[in-house]
């Protein structure tokens, strides 16, 4: 079984082709860094026009890699949302217009529900999962129970966290997107220079928070020479990481407890983590640590499967083809979609 997928939800353009057995075979992203820098974050129009310019080159050159043809497809999956949806559009219409013409089943898959399934890509992981999912929009802990099935335990209440890792990026000068640059910075910081919150540390159930954290940040910048010297960003960049690091300790530990309680069958329980923040390795060292003190097996997929890919979205359509499930040519793409609102 081999599926096309197409990503075009934010600034990455991306097509891979993965199979049925796990295997990718092709798999490309064609970032816009260099278009959107100027403006310091990621403009809507612009990512539409360079998704529109580069998606159809980019499908063939992964055909052309996986060595395969339209008549070799099983299904075209590409992003239905949520997302920018100038860029959501141009690669659901793409789809379409693909499966349309080699009469090929069209999936529109949800981009929060690919993130959630990764780890069945690069593991033999079985439902129920405990999820972990923390991107540039998203950040929410949620009992992944089936394909189309998932019971969110928490979420944030303000910022997600890559959000603030890019916010704090920006207040320490560092350009976007700011969760690669944090991290190399904190690498040569000192975590115990600032004395930081840890929003939602202690409290009861598993939601986040991260705009206090960033408004501290803020303050404590502020109070530092002009122009920031290098070893102050750094240890602020440390200080920062070691906050969120802290507090998604404490908010899956938490979640750790309500899946063992509420799945108390289960031998061999597992905490995955999805989404572009969890390619920052402080957060994989310290989540790793938590879950074997709570007895879960941890996974996370490789960076680059982290961050936005394509291959996650042809695995995503993969799965639901399993399920006998594809999508109508009339399907309208969508800004917002949250998890809870997919049903198999
Ligand atoms: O999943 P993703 O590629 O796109 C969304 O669906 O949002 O996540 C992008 C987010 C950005 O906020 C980026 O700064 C953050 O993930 N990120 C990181 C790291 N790499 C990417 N945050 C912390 N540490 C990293 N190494
Ligand atoms: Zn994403």
């Amino acid at each position: 079984m081999i599926v096309l997928g197409i990503e075009t939800s934010c600034d990455e353009t991306a097509a891979a082709v993965v199979d049925g057995a796990r295997a990718i075979r092709a798999n490309l992203v064609l970032s816009q860094l260099g278009e959107h820098a100027p403006h310091g974050g990621v403009v809507p129009e612009i990512a539409a026009r360079a998704h529109l310019e580069h998606l159809d080159g980019l499908i063939a050159q992964a055909m052309r890699e996986a060595k395969v043809g339209f008549a070799d497809l099983a299904g075209i999956a590409a992003t239905g949302g949520p997302g920018l949806i100038g860029g959501v559009i141009v690669g659901v219409m793409t789809a379409k217009a693909i499966a349309a013409a080699r009469k090929v089943p069209f999936l529109a898959v949800n981009h929060l529900e690919a993130h959630a399934l990764t780890a069945r890509l690069i593991a033999d992981l079985p439902f129920p999962y405990l999820l972990l999912l923390v991107s540039g929009g998203h950040c929410q802990l949620a009992s992944v129970e089936g394909v189309g099935k998932y019971r969110r335990y928490g979420t944030t209440v303000d910022d997600a966290a890559g959000e603030a890792f890019d916010k704090v990026a920006k207040l320490l000068g560092l350009p976007y997107p700011g969760g690669p640059e944090v991290e190399r910075a904190a690498a040569g910081g000192d975590a115990r220079r600032f004395a930081l919150p840890r929003p939602m540390k202690g409290r009861k159930g598993c939601d986040f928070s991260f705009s206090g954290l960033k408004t501290a940040v803020r303050h404590a910048v502020a109070a530092l020479p002009e122009p920031l010297p290098a070893q102050d960003r750094d240890d602020m960049a440390a200080s920062f990481q070691q906050a969120v690091a802290e507090v998604m300790e404490d908010r899956a530990r938490r979640a750790m407890e309500r899946f063992a309680d509420e799945h108390a069958g289960i031998a061999a329980p597992a905490l995955v983590v999805g989404g572009g923040v969890a390619a920052n390795r402080h957060l994989r060292a310290v989540l790793t640590r938590a879950a074997e003190r709570q007895g879960f097996a941890f996974l996370a997929p490789p960076p680059a499967l982290c961050t936005d890919n394509a291959a996650m979205i042809a695995w995503a359509g993969i799965e639901r083809l399993r399920l006998g499930l594809k999508d109508a040519l009339d399907f309208a793409p969508r800004p917002r979609w949250p998890l809870e609102e997919l049903g198999a």
